[in-house]
């Protein structure tokens, strides 16, 4: 008998609800709590999974009770939310998101793998991949955007950084793909409320981060809290245990959300906790976070005849395997065994400054008003955000909650030792009161540039954070128009850096300063990052992840929307479009800007005719005529205009990267595989159709800046479809 069947046949039934049991161990608390746990429980085996448990002391010391003094000794699994870095803090995910850069979100991952692993975790509840295309939900900051196929290569970037080669590895840790699924689209934007989508939405923009997970080897995976079309994700048998573990073959283990299985109850689908863990448990939920629903429930049910052993033998057997491929049995104590020398600490704030200085994106630079010139001796940074220090971490600060972190105040410093720094607040972050504005904005007088530090408080995104009107909070734009309005006068630029967990509304903004730039939120080594930008230390290379509205009204506002019946024309009243503003985002999909300018030459795309086995190759030379060295990302899109259902206006389906000094031209090829321009057929089953596709190249998602060229999809030779086709015939059924 494998070791793992040894010990099954050993357990009692509380035992095994134990390794069913993951409870909050004080550290980062995030919703409701279970009293009564003590470590009194690890040591009677009825408590298996702890998380927020950090430091290689507590946690040791906890693995300990469990492998010396529990009667069967099997290991804890001790997780924590590693959202962006562990102790050194990235920027937030929606910030990398915009690195379109696999290396780099493979990198982060690794680095916050590691450092969470010396401090004696072995899981962490990230990635997140959920597409949001709304943000007034706060949870946006923490995933990926708002493009599906974007999230296939960060959820796989983010896979094998956090679990490395080897997940029994010191320095590796079991991912969890969350929140399955479709958590984003909630009622309105608010958070834990109701989704309603379609199922073609639901395959075409929130399942594929998922399957890409599981492609690469995800361990765990936590349904989200949501209700989707009537169906608690915690209880969602057709998502969970069909698709999941049946399409998908996924036989990792499935974590509850925390108290999301007492949460049934509250969704009106369980009268009381045995019934709230009978469905989570017939779901396919393995382990009950903070509910208490399985220790509480499952004997009960077990005693009704409502689940059998048999069930719950299935998720025992599922978590004892993560933690034997951990590497907890042979040995508990490996993670966080070494403490982390100086350098390696060091490496990676230095790394944390790099990809925080890639995430910024410069959304605006009219008249070139970045970077800095040299000959700006006298600054005046003001604005709440110029000088918050903790605000530069974002939400989920994880274990960096007392780490310190660099404000804009103090990286301008630092880069810029002999120059005159003004600074004041003039306003708080929200709240109504003004008085400071005229004392702030007088500081402008003699400076050469003004530098407005502007946006949301860290807490205003992230779980629980939706906010209606994503704009700038309290008095900010009364202080940018008197910032502005002084800094004309002056004959001065004025630079606003935009702090957020979320494109935020704000077309009157960008209209005023002369630059603006989306900062997000960008970590331990914001600062730094900040002024390396300014200073044009570095040209800025991040793109924005998502459309930034106009106006709330237009939320949800993504580019790949299905096209209308009646397309936008201005000239024709009855088609479609808002009275008061315009369709189009105020920043498309893609957009940022850099030190460099590329100009767009020649697209080459062969063959010009391609069956479903070959592989599109799509060139495009580049030429920089800026007078700075910068990056540029070309993005590739793809248009299929005569479908079987409607095709979305534009399809991402590749990007590059390509760096150019003054002058310099290169050219960036991308293949396409016709694979990819398979669709959901009217039956959602994959369809790939001969006809014509557009391919469109360029610097974002606004349809008159690509280069385009059509090809043709042809069916492969020897191809029944096709042969059924030129004969003048419909296709046999399964052909
Ligand atoms: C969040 C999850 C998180 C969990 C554990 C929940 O409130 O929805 O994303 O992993 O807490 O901290």
């Amino acid at each position: 008998m494998s070791r793992i069947d040894t010990l099954i046949a050993q357990m009692t039934l509380a035992e095994k609800l134990g390794q069913l049991t993951m409870t909050a161990s004080g550290y980062a608390v995030t919703g409701p709590v279970i009293a009564g746990d003590s470590t009194q429980s690890i040591i009677d085996g009825s408590l298996g999974n702890l998380l927020n448990m950090v430091g290689p002391g507590p946690s040791h010391e906890m693995q300990r009770l469990a492998v010396e003094q529990s009667r069967l000794g099997i290991p804890l699994l001790i997780g924590l939310d590693i959202i962006h870095g562990h102790r050194t803090l990235f920027p937030i995910p929606l910030a990398e998101a915009g690195l379109f850069d696999d290396a780099l979100w493979e990198r982060t991952a690794r680095e916050a793998a590691r450092e969470g692993a010396a401090d004696g975790l072995a899981m962490t509840f990230a990635p997140m991949l959920d597409v949001s295309r709304d943000p007034r939900w706060g949870r946006t900051a923490e995933g990926p955007g708002e493009d599906p196929w974007l999230n296939t290569r960060i959820a796989r970037a983010k896979v094998r950084g956090f679990q490395g080669g080897d997940l029994s590895s010191a320095e590796s840790l079991a991912a969890c793909a969350k929140h399955f699924v479709a958590y984003s689209p909630v009622n309105a934007g608010r958070d834990y409320a109701e989704v309603d989508i379609s199922e073609r939405t639901l395959r075409e923009v929130h399942l594929p981060g998922f399957a890409a997970s599981i492609e690469a080897g995800v361990a765990t995976l936590m349904p989200s809290f949501t209700d989707l079309n009537g169906v608690p994700m915690t209880a969602h048998v057709p998502l969970l245990r069909d698709w999941l573990r049946g399409e998908m073959g996924f036989d990792g283990v499935i974590v509850s959300d925390y108290h999301a299985i007492a949460e049934l109850m509250n969704h009106g689908v369980a009268a009381n906790l045995v019934d709230a863990a009978v469905l989570a448990l017939k779901a396919g939920v393995d382990v009950d976070m903070m509910s208490d629903a399985y220790r509480k429930g499952l004997p009960v049910a077990l005693e009704q005849g409502r689940v059998t052993m048999a069930e719950i033998d299935a998720c025992v057997r599922r978590v004892l395997r993560l933690k034997e491929r951990l590497g907890l049995f042979d040995d508990p104590y490996r993670r966080g065994a070494t403490p982390e020398p100086a350098s390696v600490v060091a490496e990676r704030h230095a790394l944390a400054r790099e990809i925080a200085g890639k995430s910024i994106v410069l959304l605006k630079n009219e008249h070139d008003a970045l970077p800095l010139p040299p000959t700006a001796k006298k600054l005046c940074v003001i604005g709440p955000l110029a000088d918050a220090h903790t605000e530069m971490k974002g939400p989920w600060w994880g274990a960096g909650e007392h780490e310190p972190a660099v404000s804009v105040l103090a990286g301008l410093r630092a880069a810029l030792p002999r120059a005159e720094i003004r600074h004041a607040d003039g306003v708080a972050i929200d709240g109504d009161d003004a008085s400071g504005i005229e004392a702030a904005v007088a500081l402008c007088d003699g400076a050469d540039a003004v530098v407005l530090c502007l946006g949301e408080r860290a807490t205003m995104s992230g779980e629980a954070a939706s906010r209606a009107t994503p704009a700038l909070p309290g008095r900010q734009q009364a202080l940018a128009d008197a910032a502005t309005t002084r800094a004309r006068a002056l004959g001065i630029p004025v630079v606003a850096v935009l702090f957020s967990g979320r494109p935020l509304v704000v077309p009157r903004l960008a209209e005023q300063a002369d630059a603006l730039l989306a900062a997000w939120f960008l970590g331990c080594e914001a600062g730094h990052a900040v002024a390396d930008v300014l200073t044009g230390r570095i040209s800025p290379s991040g793109r924005t992840p998502m459309s930034w509205p106009r106006a709330v009204g237009q939320v949800p506002i993504f580019f790949g929307q299905r096209p209308s019946g009646r397309p936008m024309n201005p000239a024709d009243y009855f088609t479609s479009k808002y009275h008061d503003v315009e369709n189009t985002p105020l920043y498309p999909f893609g957009h940022g800007l850099g030190y460099g300018r590329f100009a767009y030459d020649e697209l080459q795309v062969e063959p010009q005719r391609l069956g479903e086995s070959d592989t599109l190759e799509v060139r495009v030379a580049l030429r920089n005529v800026g007078a700075r060295a910068a990056e540029e990302t070309v993005f590739l899109f793809v248009r299929d205009k005569v479908a079987q259902v409607t095709r979305p206006l534009l399809e991402l389906k590749g990007y590059a990267k390509l760096s150019l000094q003054p002058g310099e031209a290169g050219t960036v090829t991308l293949e396409l595989p016709a694979t990819e321009l398979r669709y959901l057929g009217p039956d959602l089953q994959p369809l790939y159709e001969a006809g014509e596709v557009e391919i469109l190249v360029g610097a974002s998602a606004e349809l008159g800046g690509l280069l385009r060229q059509t090809i043709e999809l042809i069916w492969d030779v020897g191809d029944a479809r096709g042969v059924a086709e030129r004969a003048g015939f419909e296709p046999a059924e399964g052909c």
